[in-house]
């Protein structure tokens, strides 16, 4: 299987690391897509050996099977559709951009004109099987909790409007509390598991999100609570972020390579 990779941060790093030990049996890096010459993805292609491209010609020009996005909501639009219509398989990250109506909409109509597959893993959190399940006979309520210490939810815009002195925080402070569908646009990087929670369930609309910064955590922890015609369930996640980046999960890291395992694969266990 060849492999590209758009984004040089946190998980691009891990995937090589795990191709490069034969993790993934016959999967190999073809190309690490990076915004400039400048971008960390060039040290870590240097690193790893891999060619390092700029574009999605050049991308294409690798002849990849799959794509992995880690990197950003831009990314997914700048090159989301134009591989899935090259028949090219892709596993989405920053899935975030696809509460954007609009562009999910164009990203699954190419993927069934030209049979690629769109993958969304579950990033860090769980519990979608039970949750797509319950869909089929019909679920009224879907919440999610994100909650992180307040230095994950520094340099963000909307965030930094609200005015608040996150280092000083005593006790825990709601950031932001409504649907997913006006939340997930306002933390670009922190709560792409509320967009793939929306999507696999009852959607971005009625999914409904509470963002919380609180000092007494060292783990982001998320809690979700589904409530439907099949019964209910909660899950607490305890989950532990990459060692240089407070905003992702290792859960994360790791959901998006057991989507690329599951790529080639003619069974599956679990929904
Ligand atoms: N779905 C989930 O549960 C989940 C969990 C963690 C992270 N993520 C998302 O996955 C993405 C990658 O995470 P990470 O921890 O590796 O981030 P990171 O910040 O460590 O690395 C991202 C890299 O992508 C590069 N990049 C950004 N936009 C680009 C573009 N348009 N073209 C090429 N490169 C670009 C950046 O320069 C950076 O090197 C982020 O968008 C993050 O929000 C999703």
């Amino acid at each position: 299987m060849r492999v590209g990779i758009i984004g040089g941060g946190t998980i691009a790093r891990l995937f090589l690391g795990h191709i490069r030990r034969g993790d993934l049996g016959h999967a190999r890096v073809v190309a690490i897509a990076g915004r400039s010459q400048r971008s960390r993805g060039r040290e870590l292609a240097k690193a790893f050996r891999v060619p390092f491209v700029l574009d999605l010609k050049s991308l294409l020009a690798k002849k990849p099977d799959v794509v992995v996005e880690a990197a950003s909501h831009e990314a997914v639009r700048e090159y989301g559709e134009p591989l899935l219509r090259k028949g090219v398989a892709l596993i989405v990250l920053s899935c975030g951009a696809l509460c954007d109506d609009a562009l999910r909409r164009k990203l699954e109509r190419a993927a069934v004109k030209s049979g690629a597959l769109l993958s969304v893993p579950s990033g860090g959190i769980g519990g979608l099987d039970a949750l797509k399940a319950a869909c089929v006979a019909g679920v009224e309520e879907v919440t999610i909790a994100v909650t992180k210490p307040p230095a994950a939810w520094k340099g963000i815009a909307y965030v930094e409007k609200l005015g608040i002195d996150l280092d000083g925080l005593r006790e825990p402070r709601i950031l932001f509390e409504g649907p997913a569908r006006e939340g997930v646009p306002h933390f670009p990087a922190n709560v792409n598991i509320a967009a793939v929670l929306s999507m696999a369930g009852i959607g971005f609309d009625r999914t409904r999100l509470k963002v919380v910064a609180d000092p007494a955590l060292k783990h982001n922890t998320h809690y979700i609570d589904v409530k439907g015609r099949t019964g209910s369930f909660s899950i607490k996640l305890e989950n532990v972020p990459a060692p240089d980046n407070p905003k992702t999960a290792w859960l994360a890291c790791y959901s998006a390579l057991a989507a690329l395992k599951a790529v080639g694969s003619r069974v599956r266990y679990g929904t």
